[in-house]
């Protein structure tokens, strides 16, 4: 019988899309995609504990705690599919910003079915878990185990790295810098749909042997490609500005996911972080979210 008393604290990390390549609209309206996906150090943290209801608290009070929340469609979720009656208790401790495309929401939703689990003495399995992963949401299931791993399908076919290449990444330094505004994914790929142009997506082959040379011992920033940066350029040239400035000072630098929180590789890097913190500060302001993290491992 579980302690109600027991709180679980874990992680719930960001990620950043090292390569994100869309490569077209599906019958079912997802976009088929390849990305390779690294979750990092900095992240939210996610306290869980057994309770009668379902509740929800965050240290961010504009953040919706209703049953839109991710993490109480999680406790639903959890509840059927293990069969169980009781509710949980949760309590997250937000840093990570909205609409940035660091996962936020998925990291949320995955690190709660990790939690639960572990409250209620394990009943899923891991491809339990996995497969509700995949119900709430395409970026969902690659946080189950958090580590550097190549996307397929709409995100939720998910394949570890080769060892020797997530350790090449693990610890790899990075800056995330995000503009006073969010970016909604949904609005992403609905605005890449209506440009109506075909080079907007990337062919699978050109992802394929981008990958390709990097497996085979090429440059981690030879990787960095994202084609939601010239769609959500558009709209907001803030981010083209400062990514084609850093870019000329010699900093490997993307947009993630569909934005608008960007990063730059730091140990690749011909400008300090103080440089490039000068440079994000002097075109978005002082006010901007600046922050430096490191890819991480395993899940803890
Ligand atoms: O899967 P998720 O609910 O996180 O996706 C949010 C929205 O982003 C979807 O409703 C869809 O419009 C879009 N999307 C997509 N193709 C993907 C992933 C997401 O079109 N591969």
């Amino acid at each position: 019988m579980p302690d109600i008393e027991e709180v679980i604290r874990l992680h719930s990390p960001a990620k950043i899309n090292l390569m994100l390549s869309v490569h077209g609209q599906r019958e079912d309206g997802y976009h088929d995609l390849t990305s390779l996906m690294a979750g990092l150090d900095f992240g939210d943290e996610l306290a869980v504990r057994l309770s009668d209801v379902d509740s929800l608290e965050c240290t961010d009070p504009d953040l919706p705690t209703g049953p839109d929340n991710l993490v109480l469609q999680a406790a639903a979720l959890f509840r059927r599919r293990a069969g169980l009656s009781s509710g949980f208790s949760f309590c997250l401790n937000k840093r990570i910003p909205v609409g940035a495309g660091l996962g936020g929401g998925s990291g949320n939703a995955a690190t709660a079915l990790l939690a639960m689990n572990r409250l209620s003495g394990d009943v899923l399995s891991m491809d339990e878990l996995f497969d509700s992963a995949k119900e709430l949401g395409s970026d969902c299931p690659f946080f189950i185990d958090g580590k550097p791993s190549l996307l397929r399908g709409r995100g939720e076919i998910v394949k570890s790295l080769p060892a020797e290449i997530s350790k090449q990444l693990e610890g790899q330094r990075l800056l995330l810098f995000k503009p006073n505004f969010a970016v909604s994914t949904a609005w992403a790929y609905g605005h890449m749909r209506s440009l109506r142009s075909s080079d907007v997506y990337e062919p699978e082959t050109v992802a394929a042997s981008r990958l390709e040379g990097f497996f085979d011992g090429g440059a981690l920033e030879d990787l960095l490609a994202n084609n939601f940066e010239r769609v959500v350029g558009l709209k907001f040239p803030a981010i083209t500005l400062i990514l084609e400035d850093l870019r000329r000072m010699g900093v490997p630098c993307l947009l993630s996911g569909s934005g608008s929180c960007c990063f730059a590789l730091l140990d690749q890097s011909a400008a300090s972080a103080e440089e490039i913190g000068a440079c994000v500060r002097d075109a978005w302001g002082n006010a901007v979210f600046f922050i430096e993290t490191s890819i991480c491992g395993t899940k803890t």
